[in-house]
């Protein structure tokens, strides 16, 4: 398809942060539409950064999108999947980059899901100590979520995440178009970041998205154009008031704590993300409940609607010895930790959510609860 003339409708979600403010497009066929990279930083040259599924589906697309602004366009191809969010592919990219001879100017385009959007974000912050990126992200997790915010990073054998920066894209742009060919399964995994936001900040988009919940599986235009709309709505209120997560953005983890967990105890790529998110949002969501902040019904309520998304809602083993131990040793990795001390975002009431820290006994129980 060649890049459409006409000016395409979309809708702009803005995140305010100062002179690293930048607008969030949301539209069908953005991808294949030149006006959307219209006013973005001059350069000589621009490096697509994709991965080989990806590429063969959209980077055609992109590349003559790019071509009206940019003299050179070139791309690097990355290997699929969580368990190559390395050094080594983080690597592929600079090697791209210093090979083409890119400078300080280049502008990075990161087309793909959440693993191609945080390395090249990380990429972006590293090169020459920091060039502009582009967020073209292709799956509904990334569209929701990863995209947006400026967490960039990749993972260590000891920890998912571990090493990264915070560093702001240009502009996001959404096309939904893509999302059609995108696996059952990574649908699902993007549902479980879009139920996320109810429980923390919403609820009316919670009774919203359980009452469209087939028509986001069957992939309806007008409910995934409402679903990431409200999400980055949500995300970028959160973002904008706390964008370097000294206290309200890691509410935007919950689930995350148990679900990294999971990704990291099972290895990189057997869940995926959001599956791991799904079923660790029930377990959090357990945990509040037997922290006495929720109740039970409030618990079902959602273990149900993660498992209409097409999500697991039990949690694997990972010990067959002393499971629970296992999670706890896990934890206390992640990145919300202090001094050793797990801390976990927890439901306060529907629609509110805090982090704290709990007993480890109570957590054991939870965990035994929640598990095969
Ligand atoms: P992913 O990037 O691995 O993409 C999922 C799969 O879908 C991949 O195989 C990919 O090649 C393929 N794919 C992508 N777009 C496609 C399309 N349109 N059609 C067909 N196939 C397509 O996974 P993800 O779920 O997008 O992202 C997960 C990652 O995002 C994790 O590493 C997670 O840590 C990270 N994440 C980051 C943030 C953040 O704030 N930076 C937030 C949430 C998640
Ligand atoms: N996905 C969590 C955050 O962006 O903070």
């Amino acid at each position: 398809m060649t890049p459409q003339a006409n000016p395409i409708s979309f809708q702009t979600v803005d995140i305010a942060l100062e002179d690293r403010s930048y607008g969030i497009h949301i539209g069908a066929g953005l991808l294949n539409a030149s006006d959307s990279f219209r006013d973005l930083p001059a350069a000589h040259s621009a490096m697509i950064v994709t991965n080989d599924t990806v590429a063969p589906l959209y980077a055609d697309r992109l590349q003559r999108s790019l071509e009206s602004r940019f003299r050179q366009i070139h791309m690097v191809c990355l290997p699929d999947g969580e368990s190559h969010k390395t050094w080594e592919s983080l690597n592929l990219i600079f090697d791209a980059l210093l090979a083409r001879g890119c400078d300080r100017k280049t502008v990075l385009f990161a087309l793909g899901g959440g693993v191609v959007g945080d390395m090249t974000g990380f990429a972006a912050a590293c090169y020459m100590r920091g060039v502009p990126f582009v967020q073209v992200p292709t799956t509904l997790l990334a569209q929701v979520d990863s995209s947006v915010g400026g967490k960039t990073a990749i993972n260590h054998p000891l920890g998912k995440n571990m090493v990264g920066a915070f560093y702001q894209p240009e502009r996001v742009i959404c096309d939904l178009d893509v999302l059609q060919t995108l696996p059952p399964r990574e649908l699902s995994a993007g549902l479980a970041e879009i139920i996320k936001y109810g429980p923390i900040a919403d609820m009316a988009f919670l009774d919203w998205i359980e009452v469209n919940i087939g028509a986001l599986l069957a992939r309806e235009p007008a409910a995934l154009a409402h679903a990431v709309r409200r999400s980055c709505e949500i995300k970028a209120a959160v973002v904008g008031q706390d964008e370097r997560e000294a206290g309200l953005r890691a509410i935007l983890n919950f689930g995350h704590t148990f679900g990294h967990a999971i990704e990291s105890g099972l290895g990189y790529g057997q869940w995926l993300h959001g599956e791991g998110v799904g079923c660790g949002m029930v377990m959090a969501a357990r945990l509040s409940q037997r922290l006495g902040l929720v109740d039970v019904a409030f618990v079902d309520r959602l273990r149900v609607l993660v498992q209409r998304a097409g999500l697991p809602v039990v949690g694997p083993r990972l010990s067959a010895t002393d499971n629970a131990g296992r999670y706890l040793e896990l934890m206390r990795v992640d990145k919300k930790a202090e001094a050793g001390e797990i801390r976990f975002v927890v439901i306060n009431g529907p629609g509110h959510a805090t982090v704290r820290s709990a007993p480890d006994a109570l957590v054991r129980e939870v965990i035994d609860a929640c598990c095969e």
